[in-house]
């Protein structure tokens, strides 16, 4: 509509006045928020926007490989793709405690992340996706009011050690200002209306160590429950479940319980289904699922999913439990 129109060349005039002829990096994590700066960049600067796109080899399935169809490929932004799967694993190798796991990403990230942007000399600026719901919370973390229960991952501090300037251009606007600003940009809605994913990605969704083994099974029971919920339509709202549920995914337990398949005894891995429904996202209940539902993911998951035998599904409201499980 002509209203975000004008927001977009409003902002796109406030940019290039930034910005110059000067070069600028962005950090691409494949979330909405990073995802709609490099949008709006691109439009303003084009090819003086470089994106770095760090995979940790914790993302979920196919997720690099549509990162860059939708920035390379659909768009013709400038994206540089790092593997760094090889070094994540290797560093999270024989760690079991959850804020030791964090700690481990976010520490790998801030390294990869600068190695690449060291290497693009010509860059002045750093972009990031920071929205006006992260300046309040973290204007509370620096007086203290934030209670930290779990350490979150993200990119603090890096434009100075950098000798970066910082650009934030969707620092003013909420959450489903950002979407309609995406959607206004061409990215497609399904990518814009995505459930929340963590910076530390399936590494907090594999409880206790994390090995490729168990990210690789988790990729797929995971796409096998967002692909359900996507196309289970609930009759009375006319909405998928994917839409009536605030965040939805899969977690890798790495016990071993018994099954039956044809003739032989499986010894296999269990995974947890987890729905919740919430606005803040402080506190959140468990979706009740269509019984339906549940059962088409279990069968599809055991049965496509070599390696899992046993799905259960998570009755836990938070609090006292949080979204994630670990
Ligand atoms: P919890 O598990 O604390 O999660 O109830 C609340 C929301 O925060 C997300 N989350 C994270 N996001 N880095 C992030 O960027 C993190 O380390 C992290 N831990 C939790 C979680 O997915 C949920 O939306």
């Amino acid at each position: 509509d002509w209203v975000m129109g004008d927001y977009i060349a409003e902002a796109v005039e406030k940019i290039r006045a930034q910005v110059g002829d000067e070069e600028v990096i962005l950090g691409l994590s494949g979330g909405v928020d990073s995802s709609v700066a490099a949008a709006l960049i691109h439009r303003a600067i084009g090819d003086q926007l470089t994106c770095v796109f760090v995979d940790h080899g914790l993302l979920r399935l196919n997720e690099g490989q549509m990162v860059m169809d939708m920035f390379a490929r659909n768009l013709g932004v400038k994206v540089v793709h790092v593997d760094a799967s090889e070094q994540f694993m290797g560093h999270l190798q024989g760690v079991t405690d959850p804020e030791a796991k964090r700690k481990i990403i976010g520490r790998e990230f801030v390294e990869v992340f600068q190695a690449e942007a060291k290497k693009l000399t010509r860059a002045k600026w750093l972009a990031q996706g920071t929205i006006y719901p992260d300046v309040i919370e973290s204007a509370g973390a620096k007086t203290g009011k934030a209670t930290t229960i779990k350490s979150h991952h993200n990119v603090g501090g890096l434009p100075e050690t950098l000798g970066l300037k910082l650009l934030e251009p969707l620092r003013e606007l909420f959450k489903d200002e950002v979407r309609e600003l995406g959607v206004a940009l061409g990215l497609p809605h399904e990518m814009v209306y995505r459930h929340p994913f963590p910076g530390p990605g399936l590494g907090v969704r594999i409880l206790g160590e994390v090995k490729r083994e168990y990210a690789d099974l988790l990729r797929r029971a995971d796409a096998i429950f967002i692909e359900e919920l996507r196309n289970t339509v609930d009759t009375a709202s006319g909405k998928s479940w994917y839409d009536l549920t605030s965040q939805a995914f899969a977690v890798f337990l790495p016990v071993k319980s018994v099954g039956v398949m044809g003739d032989g005894r499986t010894y296999d891995y269990v995974v947890a289904l987890r729905a919740v429904q919430t606005s803040d996202f402080m506190t959140a209940d468990w979706a009740e699922l269509p019984y339906g539902l549940l059962k088409r993911v279990s069968s599809r998951i055991i049965n496509e999913v070599r390696g899992i035998n046993r799905v259960t599904y998570d009755v836990s409201s938070k609090p006292p439990a949080t979204i994630e499980w670990e």
